[in-house]
């Protein structure tokens, strides 16, 4: 038996008094001292701050968090369906759970994210797991409260999606994961439909965040200490486009940039049909915004790009990404490819592989085509080989880590600055981070973890930095 509801609240009308609801079913369900969730988020940085407003949600319903599933009262899978491996994960790891719902059959197993906003998958899943007691999708998050108290009060299953309204959600409480790195979401959804992609599908038509709000949550992680801020959108060079006052990113992220303090501004994604110079000079001229452009190309050959729907070619990129070099000292470029979209010839990967070598970017990330239901590139002609797309694909590795090497080595002697982010195993090794996105390892004491530091970098690995911290 299943419930569903097509009623949708703001957060801050009702949603709270169901959460004052939760905490008073927990507090007769609970197995420990407090209730417990274990939260598993798959994907981008976009699941990651929805991850981060379940978590916020359920912290004011008086939940803990654990990172192993046994010890939770409640489990959620926040799914993602860009490739067909990330879903392979979540059936993997659901499916792994039957024995532990037999063992404890109060816990509540709850499916979100990418994943439920495509019909086929949701509905495979919740056939296939009959322990699973609530589905909801991206355009769920803000009623979330309301539907997990229907699945705890009614004991019935829930499964709410495909209620997009095309409305952004303000109000909702977050619990972010890191104490000095967070994620700014601008914007939600994407209108490019770049033909491989189902993100357009699952995630519904782009929205942009009035200024003020993003401008206060800014101001806000600056100052309870935030050092490395991010702003999220699937294309964050067409913000605002949406809005009445029709601000622009590059003046959000001037404005932003004004605030006072010691922070690096980061942003992503950057859509290369979107990428102004004015973006570029922006960057610049900043204070606070890292050096770094995170552009994906996709693919080198024009042709694809025009199958791919992106709206730039090869000449166009090269363009920008050449202002960006003389414009941006020290410019640390990193961008998307994808390997094997359907119809490439190895005459086309040769100009990717071409365009590596032309841009030299820091780092990459490298995907083989994933075909995905209900996107025009599923149901073009893809006569390659798995196996000759995993040998183009190693192909490209091998040149990206040549040059990866090369612009470390380059760094060998140069004094970065780095944020330093985490302790590396026990040996009082730190990693840290330069504003260009490369991690450089220090020997260090923890105190220093979420400061700012000076390094002299003096080795270079394929992709990492080694150095010693310079002491004031
Ligand atoms: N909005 C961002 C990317 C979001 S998805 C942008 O346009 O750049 C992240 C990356 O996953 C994409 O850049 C693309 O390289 C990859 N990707 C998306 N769909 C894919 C598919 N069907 N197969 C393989 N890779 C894919
Ligand atoms: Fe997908 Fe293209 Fe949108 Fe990026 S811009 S999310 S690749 S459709
Ligand atoms: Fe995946 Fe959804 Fe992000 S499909 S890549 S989690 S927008």
């Amino acid at each position: 038996m299943e419930e569903k509801y097509s009623s949708l609240n703001d957060f801050n009308n009702s949603q709270s008094e169901y959460l004052d609801l939760i905490f008073e079913i927990m507090e007769k369900r609970k197995r420990s001292d407090k209730p417990v969730a274990y939260i598993r988020t798959y994907g981008c940085q976009q699941n990651v701050a929805d991850g981060e407003r379940i978590k916020g949600m359920l912290y004011k319903a008086g939940f803990e968090f654990d990172d192993k599933p046994d010890n939770a009262d409640i489990i959620i899978f926040n799914t993602c369906a860009v490739r067909e491996h990330a879903e392979d994960r979540v059936f993997g790891n659901v499916g792994a759970l039957k024995n532990l719902k037999r063992k404890y059959p109060n816990t509540l197993i709850a499916l979100c994210g990418c994943m439920m906003e495509q019909k086929h998958i949701a509905d495979r899943m919740y056939k296939s797991f009959p322990y699973v007691g609530l589905v909801f999708g991206t355009h769920a998050l803000h009623i979330f409260p309301e539907l997990l108290y229907r699945a705890l009060s009614s004991g019935k299953r829930v499964y709410m999606r495909d209620n997009d309204d095309s409305l952004i959600h303000e109000g909702i409480p977050v619990k972010r994961d890191g104490r000095f790195k967070g994620w700014l979401p601008i914007m939600y959804g994407c209108n490019n439909f770049c033909t491989y992609c189902i993100v357009p599908y699952v995630r519904g038509r782009e929205r942009s965040r009035e200024k003020d709000i993003i401008l206060s949550e800014a101001k806000d992680m600056i100052n309870s200490g935030y050092k490395d801020i991010t702003l999220l959108g699937q294309n964050v060079n067409s913000y605002g486009k949406n809005l009445k006052n029709g601000v622009s990113f590059s003046e959000l992220i001037r404005e932003i940039d004004s605030f006072d303090g010691d922070y690096w501004l980061r942003f992503m994604t950057s859509h290369p049909k979107d990428c102004t110079k004015e973006l570029i000079d922006t960057i610049a001229d900043s204070k606070h915004i890292s050096k770094h452009l995170h552009l994906p190309f996709q693919s080198g050959s024009s042709r694809i790009l025009k199958l791919m729907n992106r709206h730039y070619d090869r000449q166009k990129y090269l363009e920008i990404v050449n202002y960006a070099k003389n414009k941006i000292e020290d410019v640390s470029l990193t961008s998307d490819v994808i390997v094997g979209f359907p119809g490439e010839t190895y005459e086309d990967f040769k100009e990717t592989l071409s365009l590596i070598k032309e841009v030299e970017f820091t780092s990459l990330f490298t995907f083989i085509y994933s075909p995905r239901v209900g996107t025009p590139a599923a149901s073009m002609n893809d006569p390659v080989s798995a196996e000759e797309k995993s040998k183009w694909f190693q192909e490209l590795l091998d040149v990206q880590e040549e040059i990866a090497s090369k612009r470390c080595k380059a760094m060998v002697g140069t004094t970065q600055k780095v944020l330093v982010e985490s302790e590396k195993g026990k040996d009082g090794i730190l990693n840290c981070r330069t504003s260009g996105n490369i991690i450089v390892e220090v020997k260090g004491s923890d105190e220093y973890i979420g400061t700012f530091q000076n390094v002299k970098v003096t080795e270079s690995g394929n992709w990492i930095l080694r150095g010693n911290l310079i002491k004031e």
